[in-house]
């Protein structure tokens, strides 16, 4: 949801009206209800529709709402720039979550680092409950046993969270980024930094990762194979913004793993991690279990709600003015970088240079 019952008190102080389509939150726990003791109004999608001039969603549906209206969600315009044109060919403005800039100021809506945290929590319950072992060191009188090995490939916001959680949860942690810079900040959560020696600079703009060529993701394998024949579990996050997951498991490495041995591959979605790896299945491979789950906050509706709302909320307080009326100030990073389509154009310049040119 968008919206959940705690933001409409944010979303009313920003004095606008709030109507929410019935029966939409009762999947993540939020009842009409909860919504209409807020203050916020119910009806169905077509009367929702009908009253709105901004529509806040989680996925913005590829079909345009008509000129004028205002749609502001998760749309992946670097991925599927068509979008953009759809919503401009219309005369709608669509506003992209994910191109909120991540500045200091934006951080409280930043909706891609609150669903990268879900995902890597749940990513590690997910290993734990398919792996045959336990997460923690035991000692009992039946024995000991040794806690599980768990190796975290991209340090990114999904990946810190899943080493985080697997230390919680006992493991032995290992982590590993092109990024150096995130050597650090394994280290302060109790993992081991796997260094593994790189051709070239894989550091590119505002702090995300760059492509690497065939030969620095090659020289990145041999090393990364023997690491990985150590592990019980291996969780995979890394990512490119706009492009397709670097393929980083290849299935001899898969091969190399003990069987019994899980993968988890966060980066399915975007073609995967892992050669093996197929979006939405689990496929075992000589043993191995290698999980491609895709929309994985999804799985936990009730707080990717709460923090996503939050997120909508706080973004949508940065776009209007103290009386509830719409400010699109392209002076304002935020504003100018998440904003896609307006007016008959495709506004965004990473987008537009993806489409072409203006519609
Ligand atoms: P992401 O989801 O785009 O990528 C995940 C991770 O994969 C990244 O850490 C990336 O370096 C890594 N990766 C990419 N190619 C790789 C390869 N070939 N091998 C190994 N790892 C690879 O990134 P995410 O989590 O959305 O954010 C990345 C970084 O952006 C954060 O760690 C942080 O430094 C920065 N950031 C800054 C924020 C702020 O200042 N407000 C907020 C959120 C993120």
């Amino acid at each position: 949801m968008a919206v959940v019952p705690r933001s409409v008190d944010l979303l009313k102080k920003s004095q606008v009206e709030v109507w929410i389509e019935r029966g939409a939150g009762f999947e993540a726990g939020f009842t009409d209800e909860d919504y209409a003791v807020k203050g916020a109004s119910l009806g169905s999608a077509a009367e929702v529709r009908g009253h709105a001039q901004i529509l806040l969603h989680v996925r913005v549906p590829y079909d345009p709402p008509e000129k004028g209206v205002v749609a502001i969600g998760f749309c992946d315009p670097l991925t599927d720039p068509s979008i953009a044109l759809r919503y401009a060919q219309a005369g709608a403005t669509l506003f992209s979550m994910e191109m909120v800039p991540r500045t200091t100021r934006a951080q409280s809506m930043d909706a891609l680092s609150s669903m990268a945290s879900i995902a890597g929590y749940k990513a590690v319950l997910l290993a734990a409950t398919t792996l045959p072992k336990m997460f923690p060191m035991m000692t009992t009188a039946a024995g000991t046993i040794p806690p599980a090995r768990v190796l975290v490939i991209g340090a990114g916001v999904a990946g810190l969270q899943a080493i985080a959680t697997s230390r919680r949860l006992g493991a032995v942690v290992s982590g590993y980024d092109v990024r150096t810079a995130v050597k650090e900040q394994i280290e302060s959560l109790g993992a081991k930094f796997v260094n593994i020696t790189l051709a070239e600079k894989a550091e590119g703009e505002g702090g995300y990762a760059r492509t690497l060529s065939e030969d620095a993701i090659r020289g990145q394998r041999e090393q990364m194979a023997l690491v990985m024949r150590e592990q019980d579990v291996v969780i995979t996050t890394a990512a490119v913004p706009g492009k397709k997951a670097p393929l980083l498991v290849t299935r001899e490495m898969v091969h190399a793993m003990q069987p019994g041995s899980v993968i988890v591959d966060l980066a399915a979605e975007r073609g995967g991690n892992c050669e093996v790896t197929v979006a939405g299945e689990t496929v075992v491979e000589r043993g191995v279990t290698v999980l491609g789950p895709t929309n994985v906050p999804a799985t936990v509706p009730r707080h990717a709600s709460e923090m996503y709302a939050r997120n909508i909320a706080t973004f949508l307080k940065n776009t209007i003015t103290k009386d509830g009326q719409l400010n699109i100030d392209l002076n304002d990073e935020i504003v100018r970088e998440s904003l896609i389509a307006r007016d008959g154009e495709v506004t965004n310049p990473r987008v537009q240079a993806l489409v072409g040119t203006h519609v």
